[in-house]
């Protein structure tokens, strides 16, 4: 078993990873609650035979009452409409503010049911139990909660911090492959910007993570936990601009995921490309940098053997720097990219001339 603690001052608790762990979900549950006796339970359609089922018998085992609410699967749940459904239930189902939200599900479970415990009643107990890759390396960790609006992606949320995330290595065996390589992505991520080492034992592994070896995928997701966690410590509401470095292949990653088509890239495969193309600008600055040239083989080599995507379709030009120069990061002209310096190691650079390079 893995423990990652998160130290937040206002706010400590633990990430626990495990393979078969589910079956202790009813301690872990009373124990990060001190004891609540009601819960919400909120899954997907798709998690909810697999996995909510599960938990919401666990809890009731435990002596927790519990509902349990299903939303569709797929990012069109993360909106308005479903979150005022789930304020609705959790009314009705007569819950006050001792009442725990448990997400069991994937990022999108996780960001709905943790912007529905933010907001209901100013704030509910809220408890995590990501089951995609993505989500237990990535988005349960952190506590950006929020939902989509036409006018933008994650625009409406809160940060609100769990109680408690519990992981089960053993969902991962159900995830498909592309949702799994997707997830993946974001843990080379890690390597590159925070961890030489890591990124070495990524490189070992590779035969392991592709057949998801639940002991190195434990090992795997607790070190991105833990990486994740120190980068929200320093910069916990993404005021000091620390946590931008977690954006890394992000910028180019977006303009994969518009021009191609909302929904044609997963997220993962949209950011392997944006990496490749973030390593590749960094070399292109400094053409002497034969660490960075060596970098971007590593980068694209690792990504490659993961089998996820280091190219981008061959985009219009004109609609890539209309897209980029639409970035939030873009100011005047002048865009931000989070680069490498070297492997384990990248800072926020500003490039005038991005027009030169693509
Ligand atoms: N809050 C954050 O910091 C943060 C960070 C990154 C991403 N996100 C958000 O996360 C979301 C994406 O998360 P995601 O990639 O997990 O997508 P998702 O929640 O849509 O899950 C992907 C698919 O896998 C299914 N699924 C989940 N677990 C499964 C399992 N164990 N076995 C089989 N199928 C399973 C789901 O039903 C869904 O169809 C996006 O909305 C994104 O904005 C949030
Ligand atoms: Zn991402």
């Amino acid at each position: 078993m893995q423990t990652v603690p998160v130290s937040l001052r206002s706010n400590p608790y633990e990430i626990v990873i495990s393979s078969g762990i589910f079956d202790q979900f009813g301690d872990y549950f009373l124990k990060w609650t001190k004891g609540a006796k009601n819960a919400i339970v909120v899954t997907d359609t798709n998690v909810e035979p697999l996995y909510g089922l599960k938990i919401a018998e666990i809890l009731a085992d435990a002596g927790v009452n519990n509902d349990l609410c299903v939303v569709e699967a797929g990012e069109e749940s993360k909106c308005v409409d479903v979150a005022a459904m789930l304020w609705e239930r959790l009314i009705e189902c007569g819950a006050d503010r001792k009442t725990v939200v448990v997400a069991v599900g994937g990022g999108v479970v996780g960001d709905l049911a943790g912007f529905v415990a933010a907001t209901l009643n100013r704030g509910l107990p809220f408890i995590q139990v990501p089951t995609t890759l993505l989500a237990q390396v990535d988005s349960s960790v952190g506590g950006k909660t929020g939902i989509n609006i036409p006018q933008g992606k994650n625009l409406v949320g809160a940060f609100w911090q769990p109680k408690g995330v519990l992981m089960d290595t053993q969902t991962l065996r159900t995830l498909d492959d592309r949702q799994y390589r997707a997830g993946l992505a974001e843990v080379v991520k890690y390597g590159v910007i925070l961890d030489a080492n890591f990124f070495n034992f990524l490189e070992q592994n590779v035969q392991k993570i592709r057949a998801r070896d639940e002991a190195v995928l434990a090992k795997i997701i607790a070190r991105c936990c833990e990486l994740k966690a120190q980068i929200v410590l320093e910069d916990e509401r993404e005021t000091s601009g620390r946590r931008a470095v977690l954006n890394y292949g992000h910028t180019f990653g977006h303009v994969v995921e518009k021009l191609g088509g909302y929904g044609v890239y997963l997220h993962g495969e949209a950011v392997g490309i944006g990496m490749s193309f973030a390593a590749r600008l960094a070399c292109w600055l400094e053409p002497e940098n034969l660490k960075l040239e060596r970098l971007a083989q590593r980068q694209d080599a690792l990504l490659t053997a993961l089998k996820i995507p280091t190219k981008a379709p061959e985009f219009n030009r004109d609609a890539i720097l209309n897209t980029m120069m639409h970035d939030k990061k873009t100011v005047n002209g002048t865009i931000r990219f989070v680069l490498p310096n070297r492997l384990g190691e990248c800072e926020m650079k500003k490039i005038s001339n991005i027009e030169s390079f693509i």
